[in-house]
């Protein structure tokens, strides 16, 4: 456990033991989930405050409180870091998570009954884009756009074609299994085209984006939604940037229009976190990130898989798991078995539920966190290989399970504490 949860150790043993539990699992296994990150001690510490106590509705100098004098300043340094970091007109910092952020924005410039168009679920959207089991997809009709089946690849021409027939007002791109760079310029011409706001939810490539390893949104979207805790390596929450001229719009939509007191811990942590993003560091972390998703793919392909689209040009890959004979949920239950942690995943088209599904998606900003590099990566493709090459092989699987574990005490994680922990910090991102 981090060092700072001592008091809890004792004053309540049971939760206490369930989080050591859960820092082993993290410790030892291979996380390879594409929406996790390993937010830094820094950031966590300042989750673990004070801070938690304090209610602050309203904005920095416009609060329904007392006693916001402090918490005005660290929302002001998050909101200043935070537009530094992307080159945004205004940041609202306060959605408690992603899909709070695109609620929010949808209601600040779509009214209920309009039309959105998002991507599908199924080809890689979210279900907060419309899906239909989500509140979105009753309260906006929506509609979806998908990829290729041939490419894996957005087509933009269908786009265009789509928007032109469903004249929707808000057009979203972004979503949590698409793994290629995003048109953000074409979406833009075909929004304009049929008079719609373009929205882009950067979730899961913000921390790309700010590295500069994956194109900015932000010069062609009005409005930008985003989680802050998975490339982008913050606390577990989102946020929303925008043009100056929907500025009021979404500050109005967070609060009051869906939230209450915004939490001024996590707000902390997003300020820490954003601090961190804007460093020479982050770069070079974002850049490794990619390098290890294309090496990753690069050996999964050469061990017969099936990379949806062919390949990633970000933090993610979707393996179609089809040619292996494997679903998504027995892959996903494999893996696990030997310490490797994916999720199942659609696939376009796919023929599976979504509870079974053909594919599993893979990320790396987890491990990359940890400090692994390309070689690594071809390491773990073999892993992950051998484990589902040998699912009903208790004694193969025990040993992948062994053969992970050394490999991820090689990079070890939150363990080290007191001055040698951060100077080794600087040197290696692993250990924070
Ligand atoms: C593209 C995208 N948007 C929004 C969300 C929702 O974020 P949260 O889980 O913080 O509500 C996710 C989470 O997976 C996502 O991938």
């Amino acid at each position: 456990m981090l060092d700072h949860n001592a008091p809890l150790r004792v004053a309540d043993p049971t939760v206490a033991r369930l989080i050591d539990q859960e820092l082993r699992r993290q410790q030892q296994g291979l996380e390879l989930i594409a929406s996790e990150n390993f937010a830094s001690r820094a950031v966590i510490d300042a989750m673990g405050t004070p801070l938690t106590n304090k209610y602050a509705e309203g904005y920095p100098g416009r609060r329904y409180y007392g006693g916001c004098e402090v918490v005005d300043q660290i929302e002001q340094l998050a909101i200043d870091r935070l537009k530094q970091l992307f080159g945004a007109e205004h940041a609202n910092v306060q959605p408690h998570s992603g899909a709070q952020a695109n609620f929010a924005a949808f209601m600040a410039v779509v009214k209920p009954g309009e039309t959105i168009m998002g991507m599908s679920l199924p080809h890689g959207g979210h279900l907060s884009h419309g899906a239909a089991v989500n509140h979105s997809g009753t309260i906006w009709r929506a509609v979806h756009y998908g990829v290729d089946p041939a490419t894996g690849r957005i087509d933009y021409d269908q786009v265009r074609e789509q928007a032109r027939r469903e004249r929707p007002r808000l057009i979203i791109a972004g979503g949590s299994a698409y793994a290629r760079i995003i048109d953000f310029a074409a979406f833009r011409s075909i929004a304009d085209e049929v008079g719609a706001i373009f929205l882009v939810d950067m979730a899961h490539f913000a921390g790309l984006v700010a590295g500069g390893v994956y194109p900015s949104p932000v010069p062609h979207a009005q409005v930008v939604t985003s989680t802050t805790h998975k490339t982008l390596r913050g606390p577990r929450a989102g946020l929303i940037l925008s043009t100056a001229e929907y500025a009021k719009a979404i500050d109005k939509s967070v609060f009051p229009g869906t939230q209450g007191g915004p939490l001024q811990h996590v707000i902390a942590a997003k300020a820490v976190a954003f601090g961190e993003a804007l460093t020479d560091d982050f770069k070079q972390y974002s850049r490794q990130v990619v390098d290890n998703a294309k090496a990753l793919a690069r050996g999964l392909t050469n061990r017969g898989y099936a990379i949806v689209s062919g390949g990633t040009d970000s933090h993610l890959m979707l393996v179609d798991l089809r040619p292996k004979n494997l679903t998504g949920k027995v892959a996903e239950a494999v893996l696990g078995r030997a310490a490797i942690t994916v999720n199942k995943n659609t696939v376009p088209d796919d023929p599976q539920s979504p509870f079974v599904t053909s594919g599993i998606r893979i990320g790396t900003p987890a491990v990359t966190t940890r400090g692994m590099g390309v070689k690594e990566m071809g390491r773990i493709a073999d892993l992950i290989d051998r484990a589902l090459s040998q699912q009903h092989d208790e004694a193969a699987l025990a040993k992948v399970r062994r053969d992970v574990e050394t490999l991820t005490s090689a990079f070890p994680l939150y363990r080290a504490a007191g001055p040698a922990a951060s100077r080794r910090s600087a040197a290696s991102p692993g250990v924070r």
